[in-house]
């Protein structure tokens, strides 16, 4: 039975960010990006530019410009819309800042001994640790809880700090009464964890990156640099162990990943020539995005009047979550 009289669908609010660390790889594309730009069609979409993170490692004024505008301009280039999103650089809404001191007044060191970003430092006997690493949760928390967003998409990895978010959620609102909506987080379960050229999780920090955006030669060379095993040319290989297979997977139909499967199967087919595939795979899917990159940067004061609308957006949600929390703590008099 069908209703013409039917109420408007609520529009599901998303909310996600990546931090400018590094030149997006596949595995935010995947994991992340894709989907953010993807979801602005149906959902309210607030995606950011988590520069005060990068704060916990980028220490160069210029660097840290140049990997902002870079993620500015990859996310315009894969077609998230300024009109259909809000699309903001975290450092524009100063809410994002003031509120973490508040969640940090009622988080537990105890948690954040837990997070895995600062565990990973302890174990790696990283030297100077800074506090910022170790509150980097809350500050993470407070971007997700300042909008109420119903789902948070991130790749598997960042799954913990959404639970901590909601943990942080349910705190708050247990002392001071409901304020904050618990978030979710959304991952899609092939995307979760892609690999990276040497088979372990695709990570800036691991230097076993293929980048999106790379230059055509450098593409190439990470491509070609992807590790597989011996077996020699004519011998039949294995798809489902190899990391070109699975990377070439991500991109390809059905059809091609028979084609692929059978001339591994069979043998004499190289790596090499699985490599090469792979390589023209990723030139087409891209083609599109890296011309409208190329098309941005020549007008970048554009690019930062998106941010700054963007942030203007988005401070008239942050603003009004900040007056509750001012109002139920006794910040405001
Ligand atoms: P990196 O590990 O390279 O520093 P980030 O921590 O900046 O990546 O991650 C940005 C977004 O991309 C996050 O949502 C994260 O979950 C996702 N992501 C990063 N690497 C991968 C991967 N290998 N597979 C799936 N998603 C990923
Ligand atoms: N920590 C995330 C990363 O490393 C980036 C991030 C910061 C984020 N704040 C967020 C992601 C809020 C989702 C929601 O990629």
């Amino acid at each position: 039975m069908s209703s013409s009289s039917s109420t408007p669908q609520v529009k599901k609010r998303i909310l996600s960010g990546v931090k400018p660390t590094g030149k997006a790889h596949i595995g935010n594309y995947l994991g992340a990006m894709k989907n953010h730009v993807s979801m602005q069609e149906d959902c309210e979409n607030f995606i950011f530019i988590a520069d005060l993170h990068s704060l916990t490692t980028v220490k160069n004024k210029k660097e840290l410009q140049e990997l902002v505008i870079g993620i500015a301009l990859d996310y315009l280039a894969l077609g998230l819309d300024p009109n259909k999103a809000v699309f903001f650089r975290q450092s524009d809404v100063p809410e994002h800042a003031e509120l973490t001191w508040v969640l940090n007044c009622i988080t537990p060191m105890s948690m954040l001994e837990l997070a895995h970003a600062y565990k990973d430092a302890v174990a790696k006997g990283q030297k100077e640790i800074n506090a910022g690493l170790f509150t980097y949760p809350v500050l993470m928390a407070v971007d997700i809880l300042i909008y109420k967003p119903d789902l948070v998409p991130v790749g598997k990895d960042q799954k913990q700090h959404v639970e901590i978010a909601r943990d942080l959620a349910g705190k708050f609102n247990w002392i001071y009464g409901d304020v904050f909506k618990l978030p979710k987080p959304y991952i899609e379960d092939e995307v979760a964890v892609v690999i990276g050229t040497d088979g372990q999780k695709m990570s800036k920090s691991y230097g076993n990156v293929i980048e999106i955006f790379a230059p055509e030669k450098e593409l190439k060379k990470q491509v070609m640099g992807i590790v597989t095993d011996s077996t020699p040319v004519e011998a039949p290989k294995d798809p489902a162990k190899d990391t070109v297979f699975k990377l070439y997977s991500y991109f390809a139909g059905a059809d091609e990943k028979k084609s692929l499967t059978d001339k591994y199967e069979t043998g004499g087919y190289g790596y090499g020539d699985a490599k090469k595939l792979l390589l023209e795979k990723l030139l087409d899917h891209f083609r599109p995005f890296r011309e409208e990159r190329e098309k941005l940067i020549q007008d970048l004061g554009r690019v930062k009047d998106i941010l700054i609308k963007g942030a203007e957006k988005a401070r008239e949600t942050a603003s009004k979550t900040k007056a509750e929390v001012w109002d139920v703590t006794g910040l405001s008099i």
